[in-house]
């Protein structure tokens, strides 16, 4: 039995001592697939939670040429998808970046077009670089720049190119597939013809549905996720820096704007959500930390944060994860310029279950002391 939590040594909480009888009792309760609570209640209920991921950091200087080192090396149409995913040295067993969100850098070049299939995870994108890329979803096609976030909500066929005369383009993936596969409810198909046939005009979703704070009339859109698929950067930027011009902002985040169901103003799918925030010049935030898992890239700019005691530093197109209930506090690192950060979380999971708990650092004016660095 592993040594007693100081504080499990009270009444309340499972604090029994081995000795010879009770050791073999526990021998012939496993023999019968069984075993005593008091033996494992600690470790299953702990006090707080325990996070089974680390803080990591994924820099762009380091993995940008591996990722184009695969365009050499696999064709779309063999890989599925060219995709270099990002593995939490601790969560390696479930292939997560983080808690339970799958994440990875996908690659395409001109001309090349992945085939459409469909699962039960939901997926979004962020476009890092890149020219002509585009993303079919259930007949949708959408057109995509750097900056741009798009959505595949779970059970939308999907598809993938960059048109002829585009540039090659990489962007970052979002999954719940660690989610979905930890729940046995996941499934996966092939688009039957390979590729989506749709009459649909080229960006009718965001010419819909992109207008602000404006709607059509009897859509009759009853689908669980956002009818807008894409949020493209130049309006998520004005929004943020015209909301910065009245606000003070949170004192963990600065100026955050969340990707909203213009529908119903909540996350845009059902198990993840994401976010743009800006980090105002000079702006360092005051700690905080909450259930639920993030996965932030960096949009603009250059800076750092601290996520449970490490400095990380960060420039454009970096992506670092801060894992459930760990310390985190961002800052700018320039005096002149502001910084954004690009986030996708599981909390829509969070909140639905009752599970959203969020605390604010109190001690030490609201910082981390820093113990090393990431
Ligand atoms: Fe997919
Ligand atoms: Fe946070």
């Amino acid at each position: 039995m592993a040594a007693l939590d100081e504080r499990d040594d009270i009444l309340g909480r499972a604090r029994v001592r081995d000795n010879d009888d009770l050791r073999a009792y526990y021998d012939d309760l496993a023999g019968m697939e069984t075993g005593a609570l008091w033996t494992v209640a600690n470790d299953i209920e702990p006090w707080e939670p325990n996070p089974s991921s680390a803080p990591v950091i994924w820099r762009s200087r380091d993995l940008r040429a591996q990722v184009l080192r695969s365009l050499e090396l696999v064709r779309p149409e063999d890989a599925g998808r060219r995709v270099v995913y990002l593995r939490n040295p601790r969560r390696r067993e479930v292939s997560a970046a983080c808690g339970w969100l799958f994440s990875g850098i996908q690659v395409m070049r001109p001309g090349e077009a992945a085939s459409a299939h469909r699962h039960a995870a939901s997926a979004l994108r962020f476009i890092m670089e890149g020219a002509g890329a585009y993303t079919v979803v259930d007949g949708h096609r959408i057109d995509l720049g750097a900056r741009d976030f798009v959505l595949t909500p779970g059970g939308c066929w999907h598809e993938h190119g960059v048109a002829e005369g585009g540039e090659v383009s990489m962007w970052q993936d979002g999954l719940d597939i660690p989610l979905t596969n930890a729940l046995e409810a996941n499934f996966y198909e092939v688009h039957p013809d390979n590729f989506q046939s749709s009459n649909l005009p080229p960006n009718d979703s965001p010419a819909t549905y992109g207008g602000p704070g404006l709607l059509p009339e009897n859509d009759g859109w009853a689908k669980p996720y956002s009818p807008l698929l894409v949020y493209r950067w130049g309006p998520t930027r004005e929004a943020l820096e015209n909301y910065a011009r009245v606000t003070d902002g949170s004192p963990h985040d600065g100026v955050l704007l969340r990707y909203a169901n213009p529908k119903t103003g909540g996350h845009v799918m059902t198990t993840m959500g994401a976010a743009m925030q800006m980090l105002r010049p000079g702006e360092a935030t005051r700690a905080h930390r909450h259930t639920g898992n993030v996965i932030y890239q960096v949009a603009e700019g250059r800076g750092h944060s601290i996520i449970g005691g490490v400095r990380f530093d960060w420039q454009e197109k970096d992506i670092f994860c801060v894992p459930a209930w760990t310390w985190h506090e961002h800052a700018n690192a320039s005096g002149s310029d502001p910084a954004f950060l690009f986030s996708f979380n599981d909390f829509p999971v969070m909140e639905k279950l009752g599970y959203w708990r969020e605390q604010a650092l109190e001690e030490n004016g609201g910082h981390q002391a820093v113990t090393a660095n990431g």
